[in-house]
């Protein structure tokens, strides 16, 4: 194994030993397999590379304080990936076949497992595809879960920061019934003309509701949070991800003193945030110092430095995954290694 610069660690992948693969063939799912081989030997016809048929999900196992591995949510994560497959057509992936194949994952790949203190973690990347040769559309009948790791590194290193973004209105990440509520690949490459050319130039990407261009709807990869008297609110919509991080605020977030509220959000209301935020696994909180709107000439600001309640909530989330908080709602397993 190559030494690994954990403290350099971006989010980019980082080759770990092995692959953990399983496949659904004649209606039921096979054994779970180990590869160090990291290629995928798929027909050019399968229905994920023509129709689609694709779902991912993300999720950490982090060293703590006392030296024992967190696996943090990963039956939410399985539940997601069972919801994403279904709106797809897709074979859904049981819960016990998913925590197992997370299990075995960090099992093999341990020795890629970041030391603590270091801010880093091992990011688990469950993958489900259609693997059935179709040219006629339609979903296919065979499937493949398969599970990829990755050390990533602290998204901030160790400067928490703000970001700025973009209110878009040309283009629309997901419609209103559409798949916009589901970890699937189709909705991040339609976005991707979007995101890219506000990525270039340093900015995230704020979209609205598709159908008014009303409402905040996603932050990019990332679910939108609100922060003003004490209130954490956050958009209640149809078509963004159930984020995992922002089900973990909410809770936190009452813990720590706020009161929460999921409901929609006018751009207009933009005005009387105290601070603003994006939510996601990677980045866990991603302060936002600006929102520009260019279409309606107006800018928010919410100052250079991340806010004091982003910053309460991000210690809180990382203490708990660390061990340095209780985990109060059982969030965390310990890895049984
Ligand atoms: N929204 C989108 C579109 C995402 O891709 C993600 C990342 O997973 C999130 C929100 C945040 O979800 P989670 O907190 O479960 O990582
Ligand atoms: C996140 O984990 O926060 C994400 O935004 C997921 C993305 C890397 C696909």
């Amino acid at each position: 194994m190559k030494p690994i610069d954990w403290t350099n660690l971006g989010f980019e992948y980082t080759e770990a030993d092995y692959l953990i693969r399983c496949s659904y063939k004649d209606g039921h799912w096979g054994e779970l397999r180990a590869t160090k081989d990291k290629y995928l030997n798929l027909h050019a016809c399968a229905t994920a590379l023509q129709y689609g048929q694709e779902a991912f999900e993300g999720l950490k196992a982090i060293r703590g304080v006392d030296g024992k591995v967190r696996i943090f949510r990963m039956e939410e994560n399985a539940k997601r990936l069972r919801s994403s497959a279904e709106a797809l057509y897709m074979a859904p992936v049981p819960t016990n076949l998913f925590t197992d194949a997370i299990r075995l994952s960090l099992k093999l790949n341990i020795d890629y497992l970041p030391p603590y203190g270091t801010g880093a973690s091992l990011y688990f990347r469950p993958l489900l595809i259609g693997t059935s040769p179709r040219l006629g559309v339609g979903p296919g009948s065979d499937y493949e879960f398969v599970v990829i790791a990755s050390p990533i590194g602290e998204y901030f290193k160790g400067k928490f920061h703000t970001t700025t973004f973009i209110i878009t209105r040309h283009v629309d990440r997901a419609a209103p019934l559409g798949t916009g509520a589901y970890k699937v690949g189709g909705n991040y490459a339609a976005s991707f003309r979007a995101t890219e050319p506000n990525h270039q130039q340093g900015y995230g990407t704020l979209f609205l509701d598709s159908k008014y261009h009303r409402y905040i709807d996603e932050c990019g990869a990332a679910n939108f949070i609100g922060i003003k008297d004490n209130t954490y609110i956050t958009p209640r919509s149809r078509s963004i991800l159930p984020s995992i991080t922002n089900n973990s605020f909410m809770s936190l977030a009452v813990e720590l003193g706020m009161r929460v509220e999921r409901r929609h959000i006018e751009v207009s209301e933009l005005s009387s945030f105290e601070e603003c935020a994006a939510c996601g696994t990677a980045s866990i909180i991603s302060p936002i110092g600006m929102i520009i709107d260019p279409d309606k000439g107006r800018a928010y600001d919410y100052g250079k430095e991340p806010g004091a309640w982003s910053r309460r909530l991000y210690d809180a989330i990382l203490d708990v995954q660390h061990g340095r908080r209780a985990d109060n709602h059982g969030w965390c397993e310990i890895a049984d290694i």
